[in-house]
């Protein structure tokens, strides 16, 4: 098999991070295909904390190569600075790191107009203002600056200034001010600078590595009820995180991905704004949050937590065309008596088995209540290892949405994980 795609099945945040480091062993090339510095994916080994923002979450084997795609947006100062803490604690990049000269460049503007419309708007979207959905507009629109544009500072300035010109008259409505085209190219054609060893023909990497047989591990970003086109629009990122994504993000075709791994919690969370139909505003969602420390991985942000969500799980499934789900913080769910699932929604007295295309607001969840557990699951390395009722839980999963349960995760760090698998030959 040559491709295998790790896609977000929620509201992102399920712990693609923590499976795509799993699975990474198993790989030769991972492939970052969509997003930007607005994702956090955690790694955690040996009680040690990684938190990678660009940079693919394959990074900690060393005899992984890792590629950043064209579809991704990137920050190249947080692209520099990941590489000098990865080098910094003894993870070498050199040679075996590259970005896409294809990748568009989130610009300090980006950030700036990202910041001034969630404040104008009382953070409607809540987005993690890290410029990505200006960053995408200006791709969309065909005025976009490209990584491999940072090597050339005629070319920067010649694309700046124009760029410049389009959104001027956006930050003085939003009462900002837009930094001056020469001080964004010293800027960023310093980072170029540091950074010309890692830009380069992603391409031709990914296209090296298919003809040559290899394993390639492509790594979503986001969830899919975050993507632009499946997702909660509008309450939804500016890109394609579902497994789709991974053809035109990462430029490879959909006849070389032959399985598609979704990963989703126990449970749902959501950061940000928008409809989240079996969300917890009581002591139970309190307390998901406090034994899952659901804060955001990249803004900090408290995370919104509630059941899980079968009704949304069954979309990703279809719309990602899932073989298979990795199921993590199962361990979060322990000594809760009861626990809901949401099976379907009803809305103006109709049943939904998939999410409507809007008023996801207006939705009433319909629950069927599962009998919890009280042991710790931290320690149970295989779904036999776990208490009865936990594996009825991952049995109801599977039922629902019809699609079976490989990787169970039971704790955040690398070691606690159940039935893991070489996914290459699933
Ligand atoms: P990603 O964006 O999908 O990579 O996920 P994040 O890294 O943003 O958030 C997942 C969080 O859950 C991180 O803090 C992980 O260390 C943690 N985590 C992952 N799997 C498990 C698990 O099975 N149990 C627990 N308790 N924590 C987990
Ligand atoms: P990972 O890869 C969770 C959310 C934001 C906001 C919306 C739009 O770690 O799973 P954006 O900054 O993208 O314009 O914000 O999307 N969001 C995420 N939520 N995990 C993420 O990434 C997210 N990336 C964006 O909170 O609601
Ligand atoms: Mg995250």
């Amino acid at each position: 098999m040559s491709a295998l795609v790790v896609v977000g099945a929620q509201w992102g945040d399920e712990g693609k991070g923590k499976v795509v480091d799993l699975y990474a062993p198993y790989a030769d090339l991972v492939v970052r295909y969509a997003g930007g510095a607005n994702a956090g994916h955690t790694l955690v080994v040996g009680g040690e904390k990684q938190i990678l923002h660009l940079i693919p979450s394959g990074i900690l084997h060393p005899q992984t190569r890792c590629v950043v795609g064209q579809g991704t947006v990137i920050d190249p100062s947080v692209f520099l600075k990941e590489i000098e803490a990865l080098n910094a604690r003894g993870v070498g990049t050199e040679g075996r790191l590259l970005v896409s000269q294809r990748a568009h460049v989130v610009l300090p503007h980006h950030k700036l107009i990202d910041e001034l419309r969630e404040k104008k708007s009382g953070g409607a979207i809540g987005t993690t203002k890290r410029g990505i959905g200006p960053c995408y507009e200006d791709k969309v629109a065909r005025r976009g600056v490209r990584m491999g544009d940072l090597l050339d500072a005629g070319r920067l300035r010649g694309k700046l200034e124009a760029n410049l010109e389009c959104w001027r008259p956006v930050a003085e409505d939003l009462g900002g001010t837009l930094p001056v085209a020469e001080e964004i190219v010293a800027q960023y054609g310093a980072l170029g600078d540091a950074l010309r060893t890692y830009i380069g023909d992603a391409a031709e990497i990914v296209r090296a590595s298919i003809q040559a047989g290899e394993k390639i591990l492509l790594e979503g970003a986001q969830g899919t009820m975050l993507d632009i086109d499946n997702g909660t629009y509008p309450f939804v990122t500016s890109s394609n995180a579902v497994a789709g994504g991974a053809c035109a993000g990462a430029g490879i075709g959909p006849t070389h991905i032959r399985h598609a791994v979704g990963i989703a919690k126990a449970y749902t969370t959501r950061v940000g704004g928008g409809p989240f139909p079996t969300e917890l505003e009581n002591e139970t969602g309190q307390r998901l949050r406090d034994a899952g420390a659901e804060y955001g991985s990249t803004t900090g942000r408290p995370r919104r937590c509630g059941w899980l969500d079968l009704v949304a799980l069954r979309h990703a499934v279809a719309v990602n065309g899932l073989d298979e789900l990795a199921i993590t913080k199962l361990d979060v769910l322990s000594t809760l008596p009861e626990l809901e699932v949401c099976v379907a929604y009803e809305l103006d007295g109709e049943r939904l088995t998939y999410p409507p295309y809007d008023r996801l607001e207006d939705v009433q969840p319909i629950y069927e209540t599962l009998e919890g557990w009280t042991e710790d699951l931290t320690s149970c390395r295989t779904r036999d290892d776990l208490p009865p009722a936990a594996q009825r839980y991952l049995a109801r999963i599977e039922q629902e949405v019809g699609c079976r349960v490989g990787v169970v995760s039971v704790g955040p760090d690398r070691e606690d994980t159940a039935d893991l698998r070489d996914p290459f030959s699933p």
